[in-house]
């Protein structure tokens, strides 16, 4: 498929954990606005600093931060053919900013109802060595490793509700735009990891 990738869906929907398989089935790298903030925030950068705040409450970014990080991240070789961004746009603005610097040929919105979500999110936990994600009841990470498992500051039920409603409030409306482009397939997100990447498999074969 040329052009890029966009997954979509609400915070917990599983959008990272299906990141890997879509890499390795389309070659195109992940670009997570989420793990290019972390990123930064754990190296102290000052733009680190200044989204630091926004993410620990489980607010939005803004906008100009978002769009000047894409636009940096688009430059590099590895972006030429197309990318699969994981958690970008969130908002109108950073859909309209993207119109202008990538060609999208598919939009994946994972959905998950609410009431899922907050579950996922507090039993969430993280591999720092290398990336990969776990739960505590849904993907137990294996015993030898679970010692170095953290979590995430916004993995916390308060942050979660704010998260729910910046995609609720900011981020779905963009579901409307991309299916007016004839460009948005949904899957359901609500069942084993497993089945949910069967379901995306079969919509990178017939795109
Ligand atoms: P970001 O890191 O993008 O967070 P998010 O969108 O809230 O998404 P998550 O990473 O929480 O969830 P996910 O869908 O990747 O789920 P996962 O696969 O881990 O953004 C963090 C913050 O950065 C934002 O709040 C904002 O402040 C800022 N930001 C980032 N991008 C921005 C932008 N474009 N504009 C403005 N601000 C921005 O799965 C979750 C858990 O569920 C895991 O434990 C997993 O094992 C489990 N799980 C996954 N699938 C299943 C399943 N099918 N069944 C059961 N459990 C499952």
């Amino acid at each position: 498929m040329s052009g890029s990738i966009v997954l979509f869906g609400p915070p917990g929907a599983g959008k990272g954990t299906q990141a890997d398989a879509i890499v390795e089935s389309t070659g195109k790298p992940q670009v997570s606005t989420g793990d290019m903030l972390r990123a930064a925030v754990a190296q102290g950068t000052d733009l680190g600093m200044e989204a630091k705040g926004y993410m620990e409450a489980g607010e939005l970014v803004p906008d100009s931060i978002i769009i000047g990080l894409i636009e940096e991240r688009l430059t590099q070789t590895d972006a030429a053919g197309g990318v699969l961004f994981d958690g970008f746009p969130r908002t109108i603005p950073q859909a309209e900013a993207l119109e202008k610097i990538a060609d999208i040929s598919l939009v994946i919105s994972i959905e998950v109802p609410d009431e899922s979500i907050v579950e996922r999110i507090v039993g969430r936990r993280m591999d720092p060595e290398t990336g990969q994600i776990y739960h505590v009841k849904f993907k137990p990470a294996p015993e030898l490793i679970q010692g170095r498992l953290v979590q995430r500051k916004d993995d916390n039920e308060e942050a979660v509700r704010t998260r729910l409603s910046a995609y609720h409030g900011q981020t779905s409306p963009l579901k409307s735009w991309y299916s007016e482009a004839g460009i948005l397939s949904s899957v359901n997100g609500n069942q084993a990891i497993a089945a949910v990447q069967e379901e995306i498999s079969a919509l990178l074969v017939q795109s």
